[in-house]
């Protein structure tokens, strides 16, 4: 079976992300992908995660919690647009993966938007390794997912292709706005 884009972004992150690497999730909440991070850096690496809700770090905590992969993983109540004050601009970044959109199951007008992830995606690019991804999984059924997804698409067309690959994955028949798969990857 094909894998869906959130499988594919996984898919690509257990063959990219090694024990020892740091690596950063830009939108944490509920905490499937940090987890994962978490697992795949071990306890010699790290995870910088971002979220603007509390509730959404709190499930996630809980979660480190259970599964023994807190010590690797630094949480901050803060957008991802300014993740240039905690991670330091010589770190070296193995991926970072933003799950865009809203937190299911939780208020749907607090959603990512086109221009903070696109200053976060600014702020991640000069400190990606080579070879290293940046993931957006883009969902644009909601209120102002259009919009990111047109401020999105038109961002990455632009990179560079000298420095940067940048691939569109997703399905093409499918109705109801399926999410994509958007991979950045540093040449
Ligand atoms: C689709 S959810 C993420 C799902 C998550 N990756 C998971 O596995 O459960 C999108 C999240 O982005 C968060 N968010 C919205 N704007 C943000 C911003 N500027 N910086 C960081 N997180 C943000 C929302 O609060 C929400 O929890």
């Amino acid at each position: 079976m094909i894998e869906n884009a959130m499988r594919y972004s996984h898919t690509l992150l257990k063959n990219t992300v090694i024990p020892g690497d740091t690596v950063i999730d830009a939108t944490v909440g509920n905490g499937g992908d940090t987890i994962l991070l978490a697992a795949l850096v071990g306890k010699t690496g790290k995870v910088y995660g971002f979220d603007i809700q509390p509730q959404a770090l709190q499930t996630t905590k809980e979660k480190l919690l259970l599964t023994g992969l807190g010590e690797q993983v630094d949480l901050y109540l803060q957008g991802h647009e300014t993740l240039k004050s905690v991670v330091p601009a010589k770190t070296e970044i193995a991926a970072a993966i933003f799950n865009l959109g809203y937190l299911p199951k939780s208020d749907k007008k607090i959603i990512t938007k086109g221009e903070t992830t696109i200053q976060a995606i600014h702020a991640i690019l000069p400190m990606l390794r080579k070879g290293g991804l940046v993931l957006l999984v883009i969902y644009s059924g909601h209120q102002g997912g259009q919009t990111e997804k047109d401020a999105v698409l038109a961002f990455t067309e632009q990179l560079p292709q000298q420095f940067f690959n940048v691939l569109h994955y997703g399905f093409i028949n499918q109705r109801n706005d399926p999410p994509f798969l958007l991979i950045i990857e540093k040449k």
